[in-house]
């Protein structure tokens, strides 16, 4: 059976007609909230089983003050994109992995989670209420943002007793400014993302608010991002506010092992298996700062930034270029070999895209 059949038998919807597109400039999407259709929404006792759920208008959600996400932050989110092909079909792109991501959170954060079905069919159903927003072929993708939070009230801190899974979806294009050209990274010294035994390993909301901080402070000053360290001997690499990270040389790519404190990024797992398919030696290990500042080159990956070239690095006031401030070739070959994937454009010998 060749690749394509295989993965035809393993899509669980048909290819369906190109709807018309909303009318909005489709050559101005950067990575903010464009209102769209409808969202969907189920609800879970905090023992139980998700209802089934269903779409509504897109729009504010009523919520009890006390509720548990707005007190004691419960909640996860994910990131995923829909892209759209020139024949009008859309393709998902490894909804799965978000789902269990979204279960293997939901278990550190003592809340019920839907199941991999559950979650990969209601992504569906949202996609396609919303097809019209989904950009047309090479103006950017379907941001897709599922959601899971305490939504019962309490008042003393405990599990809330009733949890609620949102998904809305937005059009977007470049997460950061630059667009595709490399970014401008400072390496924070005083502030950290995670610590051993947190929570930095899931994709809770709290991990995202802590680092505005040093994100603010390093964007006054020009910088794009913020790159963190390992907390305990400030020497290892973590990752970006909103991306995992990885350093090139000699070819060989290197990026920080998930060891609790990383985000097990999606993104980040597939650039390896790219990486591996195309010959390169990839290593999940520990990455010292000395070999980022010393390295060919850098890129950050992640379902928003896809993969970003980075331009430069400030560490204690040193900065380090890479590549004259170009595109690295290793970060331009595994991006073109990535987003080929994802819009359909190359074929899907691992069958990671799902046909809407
Ligand atoms: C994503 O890449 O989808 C993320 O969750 C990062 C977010 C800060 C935009």
């Amino acid at each position: 059976m060749g690749s394509n059949a295989r993965c035809e038998a393993s899509r669980t919807s048909t290819i369906q007609e190109a709807s018309e597109l909303a009318d909005i400039n489709w050559d101005n999407l950067g990575f903010g909230l464009v209102p769209t259709d409808y969202m969907y929404i189920a609800k879970s006792p905090i023992d139980g089983v998700f209802t089934e759920g269903g779409l509504q208008r897109f729009g504010p959600i009523q919520m009890c003050p006390s509720a548990g996400i707005l007190n004691y932050g419960q909640g996860l989110f994910e990131g995923l994109k829909a892209y759209r092909k020139e024949d009008g079909s859309i393709l998902l792109f490894r909804p799965e992995e978000n789902a269990w991501r979204m279960r293997t959170g939901a278990e550190r954060m003592c809340m019920p989670s839907p199941t991999v079905e559950h979650f990969v069919d209601a992504v569906k159903k949202t996609v396609l209420a919303n097809k019209r927003w989904v950009p047309p072929p090479g103006k950017g993708s379907l941001y897709i943002r599922p959601l899971l939070m305490g939504s019962g009230a309490v008042l003393g801190l405990a599990p809330a007793p009733e949890y609620t899974f949102l998904i809305f979806v937005s059009p977007v294009g470049n997460y950061f400014k630059e667009g595709l050209a490399p970014i401008n990274l400072i390496v924070e010294n005083e502030f950290h993302r995670a610590i051993p035994g947190g929570t930095g390993g899931v994709k809770t909301i709290g991990n995202y608010a802590a680092v505005l901080k040093a994100q603010s402070i390093a964007k006054a000053k020009g910088y794009s991002d913020v790159l963190y360290l390992d907390s305990v001997h400030k020497k290892y690499l973590e990752e970006v506010s909103s991306c995992n990270v990885f350093v090139v040389k000699d070819k060989v790519i290197s990026t920080p092992a998930i060891k609790g404190t990383i985000l097990p990024g999606i993104t980040r797992k597939s650039i390896i298996e790219v990486a591996q398919s195309q010959g390169f030696q990839v290593e999940e290990r520990l990455v010292a700062i000395d070999e980022l500042l010393e390295a060919d080159e850098v890129f950050c990956t992640g379902t928003a930034v896809v993969v970003s070239p980075v331009g430069s690095i400030t560490y204690l006031g040193k900065r380090v270029e890479y590549g004259d401030e170009g595109v690295g070739i290793v970060s331009q070959q595994l991006y073109s070999a990535l987003t080929s994937l994802q819009m359909g454009l190359s074929e899907d010998k691992l069958c990671w895209t799902v046909v809407e």
